[in-house]
């Protein structure tokens, strides 16, 4: 069984920003199968990369919306982003100085943070874009 699954109740109503969480859920359970089988530190690393990668990329696009339509909660969500990615660029320098295994512990950080911020977070411009007729 996947580490994360996608359930409808994670739906933020904007069909290109649930795609995205998709493929960040997907990426997540892509490592912690990389985890569980013991890949190599190169093969881990590519996956972390990649990760932080489409993170930063997710992010973007969700601030760009949010520029675009003045959405009055911006600068508090864009706080939770930056610490997230400063968290993951960490994690990352960790890894690859040999400081840091890739744990369940990292995992379920890592879970329980997209899983938090899309829930508590992302859900809170539902509202906003629906109202603003961007689905
Ligand atoms: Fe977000």
């Amino acid at each position: 069984m996947a580490l994360f699954e996608w359930k409808s109740e994670f739906s933020v109503s904007v069909t290109k920003f649930d795609d995205h969480h998709k493929k960040l859920i997907n990426l997540i359970n892509e490592l912690h199968e990389a985890m569980l089988k013991g890949k190599q530190h190169s093969v881990i690393g590519k996956i972390l990369n990649a990760l932080a990668d489409y993170t930063k990329y997710h992010f973007a696009e969700e601030e760009k919306l949010m520029v675009a339509y003045k959405y009055p909660g911006l600068v508090e969500h864009r706080a939770q982003h930056d610490a997230f990615v400063e968290k993951v660029a960490d994690c990352i320098k960790k890894y690859e100085e040999g400081k840091l295994a890739i744990s369940l512990e990292v995992m379920n950080f890592l879970r329980d943070w997209l899983k938090g911020h899309i829930l508590s977070t992302d859900k809170k411009y539902t509202a906003f874009f629906a109202a603003n007729k961007v689905a």
